[in-house]
């Protein structure tokens, strides 16, 4: 397994990081084409950037709707990059996914089939069809810690798995933001001249809402889990928290409406404080806005009859449910 060097968030220096890198993915790629996935989140967001100021036209640039995504969110973060010069491709991909995680109920066997149908099947085929020998990809330290130490297997993390993407995909991955943690992302994005509304994006997984449905995933329960988070992040959206999620449980309890027992869904709400993700305190939600949040759920979205707050730390849990 490869060492990484750190580089802290209050040693980097984005303006140096950014020639320094931008001249060694430039010369990586030479003359060729590289492609990478935009999901939106702040570490594709710089690896898009990046890779654009060092490629230009060269690096294209994807986003793949895996049907499992926040609401409206392909089209907004689009639309962001589009305003800075950055085309973007959406591409449909939702029956793959939902068809990949069909019937599968482990958390673990579901990464892996987001895993194999984004890098094997949609991926694979872009790269054949760009011509692409590279895949630009935002991998940071901590998601290699935790998959290294077998907490939760980061899907993107291939390497220092013993995995060759080479062999196993047919393309060869750069990966410049390894050294880097959240919070250093984050200056790096600034650094790059990306609006506020991505540098101080809230963390969201590679797996989407499918981290946020236990059990198997459906798209009725990823309507369900978009719906409630949907909720939670309007009303959360001036909390300070660092990162806050719906939760959709396989078990059902009853609840009653109109009069008549209704044995319906449950939803768990988590909202954490938080620097860097490796430890995370529960928010203080006050209890009205706790009360506003369950009324909304219960009202809004349909077949919900109940909703808890998450009050555990990490560790022992983990931020995400699965
Ligand atoms: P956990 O649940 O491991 O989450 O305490 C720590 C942080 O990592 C995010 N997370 C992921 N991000 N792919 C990602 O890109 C994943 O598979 C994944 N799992 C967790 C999580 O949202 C939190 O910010």
């Amino acid at each position: 397994m490869q060492e990484v060097l750190e580089i802290k968030s209050q040693e980097l220096n984005a303006w140096e990081f950014i020639k320094i890198k931008s001249e060694e993915i430039s010369k990586l790629v030479g003359s060729g084409f590289a492609i990478n996935a935009l999901s939106g989140g702040v570490d594709s967001s710089a690896v898009t950037m990046l890779g654009y100021k060092a490629l230009g036209s060269r690096l294209k640039t994807y986003f793949i709707d895996n049907g499992i995504m926040r609401q409206d969110e392909p089209e907004q973060i689009v639309s962001i990059f589009r305003g800075l010069g950055v085309k973007v491709e959406i591409i449909d991909a939702r029956d793959k996914f939902f068809a990949a995680l069909k019937g599968i109920t482990g958390p673990e066997e579901k990464r892996e089939a987001i895993t194999q149908a984004f890098y094997k099947d949609v991926f694979a085929n872009l790269v054949r069809e760009s011509k692409a020998k590279y895949l630009l990809q935002g991998t940071i330290l901590t998601d290699i810690d935790e998959t290294v130490a077998g907490i939760k297997r980061q899907h993107n993390v291939f390497e220092q798995l013993g995995i060759n993407p080479q062999e196993e995909f047919g393309y060869k991955i750069i990966e410049p933001l390894v050294q880097l943690r959240k919070d250093g992302v984050r200056k790096l994005a600034q650094g790059l001249g990306l609006p506020e509304s991505i540098f101080n994006r809230m963390p969201f997984p590679g797996p989407a809402l499918a981290a946020r449905v236990i059990g198997e995933v459906t798209p009725k329960k990823i309507d369900t889990v978009r719906a409630a988070t949907s909720i939670l992040e309007e009303e959360l959206k001036d909390s300070g928290a660092f990162q806050y999620m719906a939760i959709l449980h396989n078990d059902r309890a009853t609840g009653m409406r109109n009069g008549k027992r209704d044995f319906g869904m449950q939803i768990e709400i988590r909202s954490w404080d938080s620097v860097d993700a490796r430890r995370a305190m529960p928010t203080k939600l006050s209890f009205d806005k706790l009360s506003i949040l369950s009324n909304r759920m219960v009202t809004e979205v349909a077949g919900v009859v109940s909703v808890t707050y998450n009050i555990t730390s990490k560790p022992p849990s983990t931020m995400e449910a699965i």
